[in-house]
């Protein structure tokens, strides 16, 4: 087999394993190990300078059943790290903790999140996309002192992720909700919002946040092009009247990149 051959025979052998491992969750315990395994070996096929080269000539080749595959493989990686986060959420309450690399591949990315526009003990963060295991809050909350809201549209992520607060820093100011941007108080009051990068609809969300934020607010939109929209829904154009793209992290070694947003200043007439 040649190197295109090899690369899209992991491709189909990475989401067959998905796809066994999402339609064996039953909420609990089971697969923790393998599925762990699998998101660090992923982690390190979508980082591997060696796959991009062969990602680029692939993408000369116009695919659409590569496109077809790459989506599938987008939603299911998307839905095993969710899954993940409840196993990992899942172990801390049985009293077990230890870190993967995926996880520490998150922890160490929240130290640059917002470049230039660091999080202060007067902030007022939040986050998009919390998940069962909301170490972006509680690490947040604990570095900076900041306040922190946490949404999230499943209901078992809030409430594995509200015990997981509990454990590890109940005493830091955090809510989690399950509520949209335009249902929640805290929205206008944000200085700084981020989204995870496994929201499949960030940038529609984005885009309705404009109305909904004050003048200041900075926004980190996690993402992943390339190689890297295997793993992350990947950027998009938005509204430049609205939104203006003041810096773009890129960040090698990691599994996503992150673009920062600030509102366009609004237009001032001098008639
Ligand atoms: C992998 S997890 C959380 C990421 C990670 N805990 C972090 O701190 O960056 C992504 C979460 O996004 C949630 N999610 C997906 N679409 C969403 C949406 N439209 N609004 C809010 N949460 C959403 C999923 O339910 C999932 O729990």
């Amino acid at each position: 087999m040649n190197e295109l051959e090899n690369f899209l025979k992991a491709l189909s052998n990475y989401l067959e394993r998905f796809n066994y491992l999402t339609a064996s969750f039953n909420h609990r315990i089971n697969h923790y190990s393998e599925l762990e395994t699998l998101i660090n070996k992923y982690s390190h096929f979508i980082t591997n300078v060696e796959n991009q080269e062969v990602w680029n000539q692939l993408q000369k080749q116009k695919n659409c059943d590569l496109n077809q595959v790459v989506d599938h493989l987008r939603n299911k990686s998307a839905l095993c790290v969710a899954i993940m986060e409840k196993y990992r959420a899942m172990k801390l309450l049985n009293g077990e903790t230890e870190i993967t690399d995926y996880f520490k591949n998150i922890e160490s990315c929240i130290e640059k999140e917002f470049g230039s526009f660091q999080i202060t003990p007067d902030s007022k963060v939040l986050l998009v996309g919390s998940g069962a295991f909301p170490m972006t809050p509680i690490l947040i909350a604990k570095r900076t002192g900041a306040e922190v809201v946490g949404i999230d549209i499943d209901d078992e992520a809030i409430e594995l992720g509200l015990k997981v607060i509990e454990i590890l820093g109940a005493e830091l100011n955090i809510r989690l909700e399950k509520k949209p941007v335009e249902y929640l108080g805290f929205t206008k009051d944000a200085t700084h919002i981020i989204f995870s990068s496994t929201v499949k609809d960030k940038y529609i969300i984005l885009d309705q946040l404009h109305e909904l934020t004050n003048e200041d607010v900075v926004v980190a939109m996690r993402y992943g092009d390339q190689l890297k929209s295997l793993f992350n829904y990947p950027s998009r154009e938005v509204d430049e009247q609205k939104w203006n793209k003041v810096e773009n992290v890129l960040r090698p070694d990691d599994v996503f990149d992150i673009e920062l947003y600030k509102k366009m200043p609004k237009f001032i007439s001098h008639v």
